[in-house]
């Protein structure tokens, strides 16, 4: 099992490069999956869902190569639908999008459900609608599977709610379909932008990503393209507040300011410097901060994604603090974790309220999810003393190389293996 060990109360100073978004990558990976041509897709986040997705896409029969670290060579001519390794689809969230890809290329799909961090109920109903409505027969029992013998028809689907998944799922479907399909109701994330610039690079006809209605004319095939993946927004959201919280100064190369601005807006109210150059972020801060109240809300609100992360600089801040949760139906069982700091907060499902004026203690603690993990960093850089945090794993999903770009700034954080000491079982005497 691995852990981080991190001492607490140095300022970070220094530059890092923030690198590309998960969450964009992610579609686009499986995207090429629709391809039988060469993608080449370049400033890949080194995190481990990506990792996994490149296992599942490689067993069923994508071919990818490494050309550095971050760049790769992906081929989808050998894909093969409903071969999904079932253990490894279980692991993430995006393995959802093995869906669009296989019923939109083969008119067929079966794939275990997902998994993904547990943010309470995280149910598929707006993807499995959505490709009824584009013809095919959906079927949620054991596992999900669909078949369109005819292929799928361009259709209007109005999304419930602009849940990124569902979205980019029917982009996905609504690719190679016949027809014209329009998505009302989209999400309009960056990384929805970002898969529509890719599959439109490999010859696709999309429209509108970015605005709530995205129309997508169905075409015969794709071809290969060159692609580079956009600046992790919420990576270089955790690191300004990670800076907000211990003070200092640093400043976050290849980011997009835009993408960053509900997040630049908070840290501003709460008196933190944020400098936005062209394609950089610079944070000052003497870590004297003012409460104030989050509202998560789908892009351009603040992010689901960013509300762990500003819960320690709310619990040292001056004055009350509230984060009120809008997307996800479970986002706090991290805040139990950053209690044993010796910071109070008290909870419901979806508010959180943060008396502010605390002083946070090194503690022993639990990643219980990714961005809860991210959280917990952040406050063992801000508390007295040292503290170790478990369930690494959680973390490096979606952050590439933390300790590194962290001791990079001045932080002293280490993560080594430990291992359970077992019970010594007592043996006789030898001879
Ligand atoms: N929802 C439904 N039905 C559906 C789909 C979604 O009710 O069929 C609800 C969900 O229960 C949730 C809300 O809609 O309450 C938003 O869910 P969404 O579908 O937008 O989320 P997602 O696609 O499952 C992605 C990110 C998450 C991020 C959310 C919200 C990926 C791989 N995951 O999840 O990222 O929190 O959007 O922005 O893109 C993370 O990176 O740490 C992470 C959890």
């Amino acid at each position: 099992m691995k852990k981080l060990f991190i001492t607490g109360g140095r300022r970070l100073n220094g530059t890092i490069r923030i690198s590309g978004m998960k969450n964009a990558a992610l579609p686009i990976l499986y995207a090429c999956a629709l391809n039988k041509e060469t993608c080449v897709l370049h400033d890949m986040p080194q995190v481990s869902d990506i990792d996994t997705s490149v296992a599942i896409l490689t067993a069923m029969g994508v071919e990818i190569n490494y050309r550095t670290p971050t760049t790769l060579e992906v081929n989808g001519a050998g894909f093969t639908p409903c071969t999904s390794p079932e253990k490894l689809v279980g692991a993430i969230r995006a393995s959802s999008y093995l869906m669009g890809v296989e019923l939109g290329r083969f008119g067929r799909t079966r794939v275990a459900y997902p998994g993904g961090c547990p943010l309470g109920a995280r149910p598929l109903n707006l993807h499995m609608k959505g490709f009824e409505t584009l013809g095919a027969e959906m079927e949620t029992s054991k596992c999900l599977s669909g078949s369109a013998p005819d292929g799928l028809h361009g259709a209007r689907i109005m999304l419930d709610q602009p849940s990124v998944g569902a979205t980019v799922n029917m982009i996905l479907a609504a690719t190679l379909a016949t027809g014209t399909t329009t998505v009302i109701n989209a999400a309009r994330e960056p990384h929805i932008v970002a898969l529509a610039v890719f599959l439109n690079a490999c010859g696709a006809k999309i429209v509108g990503a970015g605005t709530t209605e995205i129309r997508i004319e169905g075409v015969t095939s794709l071809h290969g393209c060159t692609h580079t993946i956009i600046p992790d927004n919420i990576e270089a959201g955790t690191y300004m507040a990670a800076v907000a919280g211990t003070g200092g100064c640093v400043t976050l190369t290849n980011v997009i300011p835009k993408h960053l601005e509900s997040v630049t807006a908070k840290l501003s109210e709460m008196g933190v410097t944020v400098i936005e150059g062209e394609d950089t972020i610079t944070v000052r801060s003497e870590g004297e901060l003012k409460g104030i109240s989050i509202t998560t809300n789908p892009y351009p609100g603040f992010p689901t994604d960013m509300q762990a992360q500003f819960a320690p600089l709310l619990s040292v801040a001056n004055g009350m603090s509230t984060i009120t949760e809008k997307v996800s139906s479970n986002r706090f069982a991290y805040l139990d974790e950053l209690a044993k700091t010796g910071m109070t907060v008290s909870k419901s499902d979806s508010l959180a309220t943060l008396p502010g004026r605390q002083s946070m203690i090194g503690c022993s603690m639990k990643a219980t999810d990714l961005r809860g993990g991210a959280a917990m960093i952040i406050a063992a850089l801000m508390a007295d003393g040292e503290s170790d945090i478990s369930n690494v794993e959680l973390i490096e999903r979606g952050y590439d190389h933390p300790v590194e770009k962290l001791r990079s700034l001045g932080a002293t954080v280490a993560c080594r293996e430990v291992f359970k000491v077992s019970t010594p079982v007592a043996v006789g005497s030898i001879g």
